[in-house]
């Protein structure tokens, strides 16, 4: 049951400016379970999209691991090519950003197809997948819309369906709420925890928002690069 999906270790990544040199992450340890919805929160700067950059594989690190246990093989990221770190990310996982990344010349369904061609979903297989997650996010009717028809919340939704169609072992979310309303942040954040517990993806969430806490199974405080408070929510929802 406990299993370990993603296994940090010593992890460290400095950028250079110049002659200033900026740790963005200073010896993160950290152990994430199959199935957990982690939220990662801390003051701007502090390095959270550099952490979950590095467990997506968009990032490297400099110095110690990013371990990911995923269902066929064990995959050591810092040890990976290009070609295998961008194969990795196809295969295992979706990624949904504060701004939505829609392609704005595709309608819904193709916009959530286009992420399922690219790991070999084809044909009716693939229709009925990106059909069967629009649903889902409560878009269905709305197939053939372009995103300028939608709303921030629609939109956001449609992203959630795209990171999912390849039913992806973990899901990075990277701020997801930064465009929304109260109101409509909290159900986004809500649906996404319970479509993603559906397909059994992992969840690392990026948020500055406190009022999100109560979706996590485990809040993960970030200060300068460092991991300085780990938190259960007592008062857990849904
Ligand atoms: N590509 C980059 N080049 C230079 N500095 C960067 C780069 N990406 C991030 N940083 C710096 O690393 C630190 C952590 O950034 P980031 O992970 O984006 O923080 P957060 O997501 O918590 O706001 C910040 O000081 C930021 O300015
Ligand atoms: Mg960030």
């Amino acid at each position: 049951m406990d299993d370990i999906i993603v296994k940090l270790e010593n992890l460290s990544k400095k950028y250079e400016l110049g002659e200033a040199k900026i740790v963005a992450l200073d010896n993160i340890n950290l152990e994430i379970l199959r199935g957990e919805f982690i939220i990662i929160m801390g003051p701007s700067g502090s390095g959270k999209s550099t952490m979950v950059n590095m467990i997506g594989g968009v990032d490297r690190p400099d110095s110690g691991s990013v371990t990911v246990f995923a269902k066929d093989r064990t995959i050591e990221l810092h040890k990976l090519s290009d070609k295998e770190l961008t194969r990795y990310r196809r295969e295992k996982v979706g990624f949904v950003f504060q701004f939505y990344s829609l392609v704005p010349t595709l309608t819904v369904q193709e916009n959530v197809e286009m992420i399922g061609e690219l790991v070999g979903i084809t044909g009716k297989q693939l229709k009925q997948r990106a059909r069967q997650l629009l649903d889902e996010v409560g878009l269905q009717g709305r197939y053939d819309s372009f995103p300028s028809q939608l709303s921030g919340g629609e939109r956001q939704r449609v992203a959630l369906a795209r990171a999912l169609v390849k039913h992806p072992e973990i899901l990075i979310v990277d701020e997801p709420t930064g465009q929304l309303d109260e109101e409509t942040g909290q159900k986004m954040v809500k649906l996404m925890k319970e479509t993603a517990k559906k397909y059994e993806s992992t969840v690392v969430m990026v948020t500055h928002d406190v009022n999100l806490k109560k979706f996590g199974d485990r809040i993960i405080r970030l200060s300068s690069g460092r991991i300085v408070d780990q938190e259960i929510p007592i008062a857990k929802e849904a």
